[in-house]
């Protein structure tokens, strides 16, 4: 959608741009916030993409991924609350595109299998299949955008004798709403954004215990009574899982938070990104373009911070490059920018350090495009100000609010707050203050 909205703004300032083509598995666009209630495989008998729960609210202030050419003031006309949910962010990335005219470029139902690069004419063939005719294509195309994501493979480490276990075990991509998990005693594994979230949401919907398992280091924040962190798991036997403190419990059910893979498997392995979930994965110069074809780009193949700026700012990057708008260096001195930014990353040793990386990264982008620059650096103090918000109190920090730094906009405080909140919708999200019945009938959390 950061493509189709780079190209087009080119368009609209008078540049010619080339074909474009999006091809799009689902019937909708919108990726990860193009929820579904499926699991497993869709309609299609394709794999479900979106690893999106159905109260799932941002986790970031949304004044940290707003769009710098297109605000949340313009799309909603009024101030909203910073962390909305996925409902409503749904509707903003969905208004943007709309409004830049671009659907038609996109062949939805449209599942990309298989891309061929032919050295000699340096060209790719790529085979599509058109899933609600059943017909496979083949079109030839000078560049390639791969803009698949990559919190849709789950990572699903093996614990030992977990085959005992009799309740259900579930990866969080196929973890839709935590309802099933009241009055049950709940193991999730992983120690990062998934585990925090699913067992807050969890512990909100009345699970009697939440235990999360780290492997490298506790989360540590100030967990409300009936959640805590162990100790990575040894093994299970049956309902009892055995960590390696010597410390055992029994559990209802097994969430596995361990996080995704890299996974393209409509490219060679020689063009596909081997990475763990870093800021800075290897083998892309600028972080977006295939040191080895650099005529294969990737967009949001880091892990995020920044996200939805972010996708732009390598948007508007890679168009330029596209259009020759930038020169692309030679491969050595492609390489030489790659390793002077590993070697950068090589030194970030905390969370700050990380996202000042990343917005320097960002920096580094605008600036050599059209995009509006915007207030880095204040996103990163909005960044900073958000974890200690969580380190406080980590089922009250989606009610703060913060300024806008594309706007100037002060967001709104939510009418309900987030732990008292039953309703995600977007019709409730936007409601004005709910009558004092429909408060009442929220704020009764487990
Ligand atoms: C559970 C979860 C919660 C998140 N919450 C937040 C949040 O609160 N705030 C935030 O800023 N970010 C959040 N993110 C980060 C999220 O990754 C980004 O916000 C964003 O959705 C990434 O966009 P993307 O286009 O790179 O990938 P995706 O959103 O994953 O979109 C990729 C698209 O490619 C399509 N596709 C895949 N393979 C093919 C193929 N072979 N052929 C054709 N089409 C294909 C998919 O159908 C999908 O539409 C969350 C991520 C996850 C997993
Ligand atoms: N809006 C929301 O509320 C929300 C909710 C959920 C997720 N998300 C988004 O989803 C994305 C993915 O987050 P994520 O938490 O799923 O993945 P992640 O950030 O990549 O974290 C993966 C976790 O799994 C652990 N892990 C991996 N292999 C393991 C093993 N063998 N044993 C034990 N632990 C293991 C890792 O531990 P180590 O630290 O030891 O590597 C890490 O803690 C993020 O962008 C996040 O923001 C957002």
């Amino acid at each position: 959608m950061a493509a189709l909205r780079a190209f087009k703004s080119a368009e609209s300032h008078g540049s010619e741009v080339p074909d474009i083509v999006c091809y799009e598995k689902q019937d909708d666009w919108g990726g990860q916030w193009n929820f579904t209630w499926r699991t497993g495989t869709d309609h299609y008998g394709e794999p479900v993409h979106s690893s999106m729960y159905r109260n799932l609210w941002s986790n970031g202030p949304k004044e940290a991924l707003e769009f710098a050419e297109y605000t949340f003031d313009e799309h909603f006309g009024r101030p909203i609350s910073s962390y909305p949910p996925r409902e409503v962010l749904w509707d903003y990335i969905d208004g943007r595109a709309s409004q830049s005219g671009v659907k038609d470029k996109v062949l939805f139902a449209h599942a990309v299998r298989w891309s061929e690069f032919d050295d000699e004419t340096q060209k790719f063939t790529l085979t599509v299949d058109d899933l609600r005719h059943k017909k496979t294509l083949t079109e030839v195309f000078d560049e390639i955008i791969v803009s698949t994501g990559h919190f849709s493979f789950p990572n699903v480490p093996d614990f030992d004798d977990i085959e005992t276990f009799p309740g259900e075990v579930i990866h969080a991509h196929e973890f839709r709403g935590a309802e099933r998990f009241a009055g049950q005693r709940l193991l999730l594994i992983g120690g990062s954004y998934s585990a925090e979230d699913i067992g807050i949401q969890s512990h909100k919907m009345g699970a009697r215990q939440v235990t999360m398992s780290y492997r490298s280091a506790p989360q540590g924040f100030a967990w409300p009574e009936g959640v805590d962190e162990v100790p990575q798991v040894s093994r299970f036997d049956g309902s009892v899982a055995t960590f390696v403190d010597g410390t055992s419990r029994e559990f209802d059910a097994v969430v596995l938070c361990t996080g995704y893979l890299h996974h393209y498997p409509f490219l060679p392995h020689d063009a596909q990104i081997d990475s763990p979930n870093n800021l800075y994965p290897t083998g892309l110069y600028r972080g977006v373009t295939w040191q080895a074809n650099p005529r294969i780009h990737y967009l949001g193949a880091q892990d995020q911070w920044f996200t939805f700026n972010m996708f732009d700012a390598q948007a508007w990057f890679v168009r330029d490059l596209i259009l020759g708008r930038i020169e692309l260096p030679d491969a050595a001195a492609r390489q030489a920018h790659i390793d002077a930014w590993l070697d950068a990353y090589s030194q970030v040793d905390d969370d700050p350090a990380a996202v000042r990386f990343q917005a320097d990264y960002i920096r580094d982008l605008i600036d050599q495009t059209d995009y509006p620059m915007f207030d880095l650096d204040e996103v990163v103090d909005t960044f900073l100000a958000w974890k200690k918000d969580k380190k406080s109190n980590i089922l009250t920090y989606r009610d703060q609010a913060y300024r806008s730094v594309m706007t100037g906009t002060m967001a709104t405080v939510h009418h309900t707050a987030w732990l008292a909140e039953l309703d995600d919708s977007r019709e409730r999200y936007l409601s004005a203050q709910p009558t004092a019945d429909e408060a009442q009938g929220a704020a009764e959390p487990a």
